[in-house]
């Protein structure tokens, strides 16, 4: 077989050996599940090469031999502008790019930037579990705005936020929303109605808004022409003036599969918004990019793109067929609703009758390592995060332990 799947040039097919590559997934397994035979289908990375043209960026930088400190020229901000302007019709002045050393040192620095301790920091449960971590860590006071469960037909796509609550949170003092943009774990894409809403009350109530959107570029666009209410990504900042205090955050590396290459940006017109929180980022002593990472970023979003759509369409047949086999299994005990975003399914196994240490132990007996949901915090219990980026011929035996564990 070619091994090339997804209608283009690119492998995503054959398997790539992780082994002796300092990966997190594979050599975490012991630690987390007791054993190496496990699918891990946990942390957030693809088991997927790199965009060629990535690749050949890194080969070509590796290939000279000095690598000192760095300095971020302004092509690299300008390839963001780029890609903004070409995938998500935004046009951003490169000058109001700066670079950031990845999405949580981010979330850490906002905290610090925007609030003091005591302060009232808002996150939207279950979430991403640094959210919760870069609040109370530095001595802030979480209020947690808990996402509202509700079936496709009651809330076009699921998930939902409290805008009411929210509200509420705002008005009494909170100085700062981290928001997740789309969702992770639940896969939401946010109308941009919903973020009118948000940014509203925000305007409102003096609340700065910290939108992470790292997965932005994950998003499954229809399969048929514009079906109303399709899921769409809209930054915050392109819905925000000047006079709004809200901060975009944007990555390559979860679109592009360099994560652990750590580099990430940020972006505001709100020039008071902006200067604060590079002041919390020059007071953490990290740098932000080093030689390889900006290399990297730049060949990225120059060069990636039709990588992207054909990884997009893997990703789309390994999520279809993930909830196909849900829906299709007998008393089936797993469910849940394909995410608009995301290579992140959030299954509902409420109905297997387990605790959480239960659950996590029934899933790795079916050989699965997946990321139990309870991690993400209030509303989170009796779920499991299941990463299905991976070669589409591990998803099929992947696809019989799911099918196996829901139904028996
Ligand atoms: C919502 C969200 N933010 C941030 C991160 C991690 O970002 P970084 O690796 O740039 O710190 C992840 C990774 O899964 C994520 O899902």
């Amino acid at each position: 077989m070619s091994g090339l799947v997804g209608g283009g040039a690119f492998d995503f097919d054959t398997p790539v050996d992780r082994s002796g590559t300092h990966s997190e997934k594979y050599a975490l397994r012991r630690q987390l599940f007791g054993t190496d035979a496990v699918e891990p289908l946990w942390v957030a990375d693809m088991d997927f090469a790199a965009p060629p043209a990535v690749q050949a960026a890194l080969a070509a930088r590796v290939a000279h031999p000095v690598y000192g400190y760095t300095v971020v020229d302004d092509s690299v901000p300008a390839s963001l502008a780029a890609w903004l302007a070409r995938r998500h019709g935004w046009m951003v002045d490169p000058a109001q790019v700066r670079l950031a050393p990845g999405m949580v040192p981010t979330l850490y620095a906002a905290v610090a930037a925007f609030t003091e301790p005591g302060d009232g920091v808002v996150v939207q449960p279950p979430v991403y579990p640094p959210f919760f971590d870069a609040v109370t860590r530095q001595g802030r006071v979480l209020l947690e705005n808990p996402l509202l469960e509700g079936s496709r037909s009651e809330t076009p796509s699921g998930y939902a936020m409290d805008l009411d609550r929210l509200e509420a949170l705002a008005r009494g003092g909170a100085r700062l929303l981290l928001l997740c943009s789309p969702h992770n774990p639940v896969g939401r894409v946010w109308r941009e109605a919903e973020l009118r809403s948000v940014l509203d009350i925000a305007r409102k109530h003096g609340m700065i808004i910290l939108s992470d959107e790292i997965h932005a570029d994950l998003v499954y666009a229809p399969r048929h022409g514009a079906a109303a209410d399709a899921p769409v990504h809209v930054p915050l900042g392109a819905l925000a003036t000047p006079d709004d205090a809200v901060i975009t955050a944007l990555a390559p590396s979860k679109t592009f599969n360099i994560p652990g290459l750590a580099l990430s940006a940020t972006l505001s017109s709100n020039g008071t918004v902006s200067r604060r929180l590079a002041a919390a980022f020059e007071r953490m002593p990290v740098s932000v990019a080093n030689p390889l990472s900006l290399v990297a970023f730049e060949a990225a979003y120059t060069h990636g793109e039709a990588w992207l759509d054909a990884c997009l369409t893997v990703l789309r047949g390994n999520r279809d067929a993930l909830f196909a086999a849900l829906g299709a299994a007998e008393r089936a005990r797993v469910s849940g609703l394909a995410p608009e975003a995301t290579y992140l399914g959030w299954l509902d196994c409420r109905g297997v009758g387990l605790d959480d240490a239960g659950l996590m132990r029934g899933w790795v007996e079916a050989g699965l390592g997946l990321s139990a949901g309870a991690r993400f915090g209030t509303g989170g219990s009796g779920f499991m995060r299941l990463n299905f980026a991976i070669p589409p011929s591990r998803m099929a035996a992947c696809l019989r332990r799911v099918a196996a564990f829901s139904q028996r």
